[in-house]
C-alpha cells in the first residue's frame, strides 16, 4: 500500500503545526500529513520557557528588533530574512492570541513583555515561564479544526524519496507495529527541530537528534552554518534542564564560588553610550558561556560531582515574584536539584541549547531541492547568524512555519503529483525496507551496544567542538567521528521485535547524529575565525574579509563533502561592533 498526501510535514512541534495550518488555510483542498515520531504535544516546543520576542510597545520599533538580532548574530544573519521576521513576528503572536494563547498581561490589560538577553528593549511576550507549553497547545487545538490535516503520530521518517532531483515523499515506520510505508507527496516540509543530543549536556529533549538535518543532507540538500552551536549559560548540571533566561530578566544574578557577580570582569560587548535595559546577566548567550569557561580556568567556579558550576541567585526576588513570574523555575529546582530558589542558590552551567545552523532555506522556507521545505530549528534561513538571541526562536518557528506552509501549498497546488509510482522511487522504498528489516532489525551479533558509540560521540563533540575550539581539537574530533561511523556499522542490536522497538529508533537516531556531528566539526574546522558562538582559540578575531559568508556543506553521492561560502545578505546594517549596555 502507498499512502499519499499533497503535503507531508515531518515533525509535529510548533513549526510543523504552524506549517500544517498555513497549508490548510492557503488551499483547503490540499491534503496534509503531519508525521511525528512523538505525539505532537510531546514535541520539544513544549519545553520553551522564557518567551517570544516581537516589537509591540510604543518605545520599540521593528528596526531596533532587527538591529539587536543582527548585532547579536555577529553580522552573519541574512538581513532580508530578519526584516521579514521582525515585521511578521508581532502579527503571528497576535494571531496566536486570537487562537487562544494566554499571554501574561499587565494589570491594565496590555500584553506583558519582559527584557531578554541581548535585546535593548522589553519585547519578549510570555505566558509565565511555560510559554512553549501554551503556544504548542494553542497550535495543536487550532490544527484540529482542519479536516484535511491527518496525523501520523509515533511514525518515524527514515528517508526522503527523491526522483530526478525532486523530493516526492518519505519512507516512515509506525512505532507501534513496525509497519514500513512510503508516504508520497508533492511537497515535504521538514520541521524536526535541532540536534542538541549530539552533545552530552543539553537542554534538548531526547528526541532532538538532528533527524531532519540528516534526512536533507543525505538527499543532497545543503546544511548551512553548522559550526554555530549555542550554549545556554544556565542549565542544571547533570540533567541539562533549562533554567530560563527569564530568571535573569526578572533580576537574577550569576555569582561565582566567592559570591561575586563575575560578569562585571568580562567584556560582554562594547558598553553602549545610551542608557539600556540590559544588566550584565542579560548579555548575549555566547559571551556569557565564554565567561563561564574563563571563570573556571581561573579556579573561581564551584566543583561538584557533575562538573564545574556557578550559582544563579534569585533569593532577593522574593517568593511573590518567583511564584508569579517563574513558577516553573521553582518547580524544576525543587524536583531536580532539591533546592528552593526562594531561599537557596541554584547550581548552573552552560549547556547546548540551540543550533543556529540547519537545512539551508530561502525566506520562503524553500530549500534548493525542488519540493523540499524546512522551518523552525531544523532550518537555517538565517535570522540567527552566529548567535541567536533568546526568545527569537518561538516567533521564528511561527513566521517561517507559516511561510513554508504557504510556499509548499502554492507549489503543491500547481505541481503534478510526484513520481510515487515510478520505478526509481519504488526501488528506493525497497532499499530502505531492506536496510531497516535486514541490516538493522536482522543484525546478528555485533561488537558493542549502540549506547557506547553514542556516548563516545557526545564526549567527542564536547571535547573537540565545545564553547572553545581549535584546529587541533576539531581535527581530532573529525578522526574520532570517522572511527565511530565504522563502529556504528558493527554495533549490536539486541531487540529484533517490531513492536515499539526503541532500540531500533535509537540506532536510527544515532546514525543521523553521527552525520550531523561530522557536518558541525567539518564546518567548524574550515571557518578560521571567531564569530558569535564559534570561538577558535587559534583564530581569535572575527575576519570579515574572509568569512562574512555563510557556510554550506553538501554531501556528494560518493559520501565525500563539499563546501560553499555564499556572502551574507546585508540590507541596511553594515557590519559593526556588537554593542551592549552594562
Ligand atoms: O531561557 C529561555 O527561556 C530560552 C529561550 C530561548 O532560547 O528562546
Amino acid at each position: 500500500m502507498t499512502l499519499s498526501h499533497d503535503v507531508v510535514i515531518v515533525g509535529g512541534g510548533g513549526a510543523g503545526l504552524r506549517a500544517a495550518i498555513a497549508v490548510a488555510e492557503s488551499d483547503p483542498r490540499l491534503s496534509v500529513a503531519v508525521v511525528s515520531k512523538v505525539y505532537p504535544m510531546r514535541s520539544h516546543t513544549v519545553s520553551a520557557e522564557g518567551g517570544a520576542a516581537a516589537a509591540i510597545r510604543s518605545d520599540d520599533s521593528l528596526d531596533e528588533h532587527a538591529h539587536d538580532t543582527i548585532s547579536g548574530g555577529d553580522w552573519l544573519c541574512d538581513q532580508a530574512a530578519v526584516e521579514a521576521f521582525v515585521k511578521e513576528a508581532p502579527e503571528e503572536l497576535l494571531r496566536l492570541e486570537h487562537w487562544g494563547c494566554p499571554w501574561s498581561r499587565e494589570p491594565d490589560g496590555r500584553v506583558a513583555v519582559r527584557p531578554f538577553g541581548g535585546m535593548r528593549k522589553m519585547r519578549t511576550w510570555f505566558a509565565a515561564d511555560k510559554t512553549g507549553f501554551h503556544l504548542l497547545h494553542t497550535l495543536f487545538q487550532t490544527s484540529l479544526k482542519y479536516e484535511r490535516i491527518d496525523r501520523y503520530d509515533e511514525w518515524y521518517v527514515t528517508k526522503l524519496l527523491v526522483d530526478d532531483g525532486r523530493v516526492c515523499g518519505v519512507v516512515a515506520f509506525e512505532l507501534m507495529s513496525g509497519r514500513i510505508e512510503a508516504i508520497t507527496a508533492k511537497a515535504v516540509i521538514l520541521c524536526t527541530g535541532g540536534c542538541g543530543r549530539v552533545f552530552p549536556f543539553t537542554t534538548n529533549a531526547a528526541i532532538k537528534t538532528g533527524d531532519g538535518m540528516a534526512l536533507a543532507y543525505r538527499a543532497g540538500a545543503p546544511l548551512k552554518d553548522m559550526e554555530f552551536v549555542q550554549y545556554h549559560p544556565t542549565g542544571l548540571p547533570f540533567t541539562g534542564i533549562l533554567i530560563t533566561e527569564a530568571a535573569r530578566a526578572e533580576g537574577g544574578w550569576l555569582i561565582n564560588k566567592d559570591g561575586y557577580r563575575y560578569l562585571q570582569d568580562y567584556d560582554l560587548g562594547t558598553p553602549s553610550p545610551k542608557p539600556v535595559l540590559r544588566s550584565m546577566e542579560l548579555g548575549p548567550r555566547d559571551r556569557l558561556s565564554q565567561a563561564f569557561v574563563k571563570e573556571a580556568e581561573k579556579g573561581r567556579t564551584v566543583d561538584t560531582p557533575h562538573g564545574q558550576v556557578v550559582h544563579l541567585d534569585l533569593r532577593h526576588l522574593g517568593s511573590t515574584v518567583i511564584d508569579t513570574k517563574l513558577p516553573f523555575v521553582r518547580e524544576l529546582c525543587l524536583s531536580y536539584e532539591h533546592v528552593d530558589p526562594v531561599r537557596e542558590l541554584i547550581p548552573v552551567r552552560p549547556v547546548v541549547h540551540y543550533m543556529m545552523g540547519g537545512v539551508h532555506t530561502d525566506i520562503h522556507g524553500a530549500t534548493p531541492m525542488e519540493g523540499l521545505y524546512a522551518a523552525g530549528e531544523v532550518a537555517c534561513v538565517s535570522i540567527n547568524g552566529a548567535n541567536r538571541l533568546g526568545s527569537n526562536s518561538l516567533p521564528e518557528l511561527l513566521v517561517f512555519g507559516a511561510r513554508a506552509g504557504q510556499a509548499a501549498a502554492a507549489f503543491a497546488s500547481t505541481a503534478v503529483h510526484g513520481a510515487q509510482g515510478g520505478a526509481a522511487v519504488r526501488a528506493q522504498v525497497e532499499d530502505e525496507r531492506r536496510r531497516l528489516e535486514h541490516d538493522l532489525l536482522g543484525r546478528d551479533g555485533g561488537k558493542e551496544p549502540i549506547s557506547a558509540v553514542r556516548e563516545e560521540m557526545q564526549a567527542t563533540m564536547e571535547d573537540g567542538a565545545g564553547i572553545y575550539r581549535s584546529g587541533e581539537s576539531l581535527a581530532r574530533a573529525a578522526d574520532r567521528l570517522h572511527a565511530l561511523q565504522e563502529r556504528f556499522r558493527t554495533a549490536r542490536l539486541e531487540d529484533h521485535s517490531r513492536t515499539f522497538n526503541t532500540e531500533l529508533v535509537a540506532a536510527l537516531e544515532l546514525s543521523f547524529m553521527l552525520d550531523v556531528a561530522e557536518t558541525i566539526v567539518h564546518s567548524a574546522l574550515l571557518r578560521e575565525e571567531s564569530r558569535g558562538a564559534h570561538q577558535r582559540t587559534d583564530f581569535p578575531a572575527r575576519d570579515d574579509d574572509r568569512f562574512l559568508a555563510s557556510s554550506l556543506i553538501y554531501r556528494n553521492a560518493d559520501g565525500s563533502r563539499q563546501m560553499e561560502y555564499p556572502p551574507v545578505t546585508i540590507t541596511r546594517w553594515p557590519p559593526g561592533e556588537r554593542v551592549y549596555g552594562r
